[in-house]
């Protein structure tokens, strides 16, 4: 359930320790996608314009544990966040500290300052009780808009709950505002769309699904082994030996309650793993030394004609290697698809929100949503550990 929001607590004249979730793609000190940062922006200038002070917390990649690392500092995201707010974010080096605790007294309200990586601090991944107690020292509300990293029990996304008021952001309400509303009331049919390389990454999520979708449309590397179930012959592509079992299970109880499965008739397949890779479309089985890269376009339509059909579609997982030209067409159809469909659109974070950005999508969609694993363990029916410890403390 929704827990109370920023929305609902005073801010003026305090300060608000906001968990954000700006784990963006860097390299070399360049952000590539600044989506996660922009989708916070909301959260951080409804908390200044209510006159609060802000300290600003994420973890950025995943640097051993523990101390400093120049490639995974925050000092690019305190330039973006200068950048969009007009006014220079300083950074923390260390929450620990008194010079910490000064920066955040002198801070004028109506600003904000960006601690450092919280990775980089000991005991961040195993929620240390000192640590989450010195974050919530810094401030007097807490504010979780890291949707994205709310699966994690961390010190900066759990622990520091546990000392002040804390609330969600305005991007944690409306991710979990969009995952609850397809979930527990979905517009009929309901078309759960899975792609993704793995079944065994996807079966808690397949299984929560299947009780509530109308069809399911499987794709990318994990049709694979649905394919092996039903005896097609899947040549060298991705294949889940240890879970062709449960994929022909599936297979049999959704025939048994006359819900529909679609699997990959036809397929781009290639001799290597490479954009350069000899390649040529089959339909039905893939000969020995090849592997799907994709699915082919006889596929491709039927999928977008279910979408097309859908009072309510959502996706998770590409159904191709879409990454690589050859290969994204069956991608790029489907995000199509979902982009014209008129029904409720959810597109679960990861690869599917990559996909949609990569072919210019994303605003035609319902939601796309920020965070990858969160979404994943939403799907799956699980409580998010950042969400449990928010707590009204007056
Ligand atoms: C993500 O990218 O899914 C989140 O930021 C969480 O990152 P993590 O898997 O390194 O905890």
């Amino acid at each position: 359930m929704l827990k109370r929001s920023v929305r609902d607590v005073s801010l003026a004249g305090r300060c608000v320790l906001l968990r954000a979730d700006f784990n963006v793609p860097l390299k070399d000190g360049v952000i590539s996608d600044a989506t996660r940062i922009l989708a916070s922006l909301p959260t951080i200038r409804h908390v200044l314009s209510a006159g609060a002070k802000l300290v600003l917390t994420s973890h950025l990649g995943r640097p051993a544990e523990g101390k400093f690392d120049a490639s995974a500092s925050l000092r690019p995201v305190a330039a973006v966040l200068t950048e969009q707010l007009g006014f220079e974010v300083g950074l923390i080096a260390d929450p620990r500290t008194a010079e910490a605790a000064a920066a955040v007294a002198a801070l004028p309200f109506g600003r904000a300052l960006l601690v450092e990586n919280v990775r980089f601090f000991a005991g961040e991944s195993e929620n240390n009780a000192d640590l989450g107690a010195a974050y919530a020292r810094l401030a007097d509300v807490f504010v979780n808009d890291a949707f994205g990293s709310s699966h994690r029990a961390h010190a900066s996304v759990v622990g520091a709950a546990a000392h002040i008021p804390a609330v969600a952001g305005l991007l944690v309400e409306k991710e979990l505002a969009a995952f609850d509303s397809v979930l527990r009331q979905p517009r009929r049919p309901f078309v759960a769309i899975l792609g993704g390389a793995k079944v065994s990454d996807k079966i808690a999520v397949i299984e929560n699904l299947m009780e509530r979708v109308d069809a399911l449309i499987i794709g990318g590397g994990m049709a694979y082994t649905f394919l092996a179930a039903q005896g097609v012959g899947v040549g060298s592509s991705l294949l889940e030996k240890e879970r062709v079992d449960f994929a022909r299970t599936l297979l049999d109880k959704a025939a048994a309650r006359g819900m529909k499965v679609h699997l990959p008739t036809d397929h781009v397949i290639a001799d290597r793993f490479a954009a350069d890779a000899q390649r040529k479309t089959v339909t039905g089985a893939i000969p020995d030394g090849w592997m799907a890269l994709d699915i082919g376009p006889e596929t491709a339509a039927e999928f977008a004609a279910v979408i097309h059909a859908a009072g309510t579609v959502l996706w998770n997982g590409p159904m191709g290697v879409f990454e690589m030209a050859p290969f994204a067409a069956g991608t790029r159809t489907v995000a199509h698809a979902v982009a014209e469909c008129g029904g409720v659109t959810v597109v679960g974070g990861g690869d599917s929100a990559a996909a949609v950005n990569h072919f210019g999508l994303a605003a035609r969609m319902t939601h796309v949503s920020t965070g990858g694993g969160a979404s994943l363990e939403l799907l799956e029916g699980c409580e998010l550990p950042g969400v449990a410890a928010l707590q009204d403390r007056g």
